[in-house]
């Protein structure tokens, strides 16, 4: 049997289908107004996405970018855990289903599912795309309010994705510590903002906090090198446009770039990255500028210089030989030096 699986071809296919029959204005109008929702003050007591007009319009225009942004997240988990594989999902305020989609394209194969949200036709919606991959096809859509009252079943895998940015400070603290106490690993993707890189923090110290290890993007556990308010860190995912992409945004680009932050945190042994290019990198004659996140060479135990994690810029020359090839090879986001 030929079988599609949840790649990225079949959902752009299943998506492309939505708007059949709907007229490109129509469509086109829903995204704008969606847009203009999102950028405003998040509603906390109603869903955003009201109708099938809004879901679709919200599928055929972000999934293709959140599910991306959720791959890449996955796959930097799968690294550090390559014997590990899910056995069972939870996608809380998972929508039409993107952070489903992903881990069944990172991991293929069936494996109990459950997406939770209070959007009904978001629901509904992300069914009917799932009807698309026969891995995908037994997942359960489940109404559920994010708040103090949430509960998600035991699960090895809980994925939250586009989500924190749309809760209160309380329900955002109440979802990573609920998925904390059921969950051998958490991945949380927000927008690539320094907010969305915020939220990551304080929920990567909540995580740390219950005893998680981070296994993706830091190299490390320890708090976030980074100063508050001076940097943010994000990464990014290239994503085909759509023809709606193109109507709505206009130009004729083929691609655009989803800028996402994201943190990867398990209960189980992992091997993270020993460095991490956190900017992309930049490329001169005979040289390759990388900067990086790294957990730092202080002298080791009972110094009193203990290694310390840090950001750094690497110059990786033709002098270099292979690693000087490895280097302009590399992209933002990579591990680094790479894994043989
Ligand atoms: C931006 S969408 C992201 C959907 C999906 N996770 C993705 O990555 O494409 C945010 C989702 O969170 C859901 N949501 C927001 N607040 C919620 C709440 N209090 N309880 C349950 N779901 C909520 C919305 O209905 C919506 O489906």
């Amino acid at each position: 049997m030929n079988d599609p699986g949840a790649s990225a071809e079949t959902l752009r296919t299943a998506l492309d289908g939505l708007l059949d029959g709907l007229p490109a204005r129509q469509a086109g109008a829903a995204v704008e107004r969606l847009i203009a929702n999102y950028r405003g003050a998040t509603p906390t007591d109603a869903p955003i996405l009201r109708d099938r007009a809004d879901v679709a319009a919200y599928a055929a225009y972000r999934m293709p970018a959140t599910f991306e942004a959720v791959r890449a997240a996955l796959e930097a988990l799968a690294e550090a855990a390559p014997e590990w594989v899910p056995g069972s999902h939870v996608d809380v305020g998972g929508g039409t289903g993107a952070a489903t989609w992903a881990v069944g394209a990172t991991w293929p194969g069936p494996r109990p599912v459950t997406v939770l949200d209070w959007a009904e036709p978001a629901l509904a919606l992300g069914r009917e795309i799932a009807a698309a991959s026969p891995d995908l096809r037994d997942v359960r859509w489940q109404r559920s309010r994010i708040g103090s009252a949430l509960s998600i079943e035991s699960t090895d895998l809980v994925t939250v994705s586009y989500v924190l940015n749309e809760l209160p400070e309380t329900d955002r603290a109440t979802l990573v510590d609920t998925a904390a106490s059921v969950a051998q690993a958490v991945v949380i993707v927000e927008p690539g903002t320094p907010d969305g890189y915020t939220r990551i923090i304080e929920a990567r110290e909540r995580l740390v906090a219950a005893g998680f290890r981070i296994a993706a993007p830091c190299p490390h556990s320890a708090a976030c090198p980074i100063v508050p308010g001076a940097d943010w860190c994000h990464f990014s995912a290239r994503v085909s446009r759509s023809s709606l992409h193109r109507q709505v945004k206009g130009g004729s680009l083929a691609y655009e770039d989803e800028k996402f932050a994201y943190v990867a945190a398990v209960r189980f042994p992992v091997t993270p990255a020993p460095a991490r290019i956190v900017r992309k990198p930049q490329i001169r004659k005979g040289q390759v500028l990388l900067d990086l996140c790294e957990t730092g060479t202080g002298a080791g135990t009972g110094t009193g210089t203990e290694a310390k994690p840090a950001l750094a810029r690497t110059t990786v020359t033709k002098r270099h030989g292979d690693l000087y090839k490895s280097a302009r090879d590399a992209d933002w986001g990579d591990p680094w030096p790479p894994a043989d």
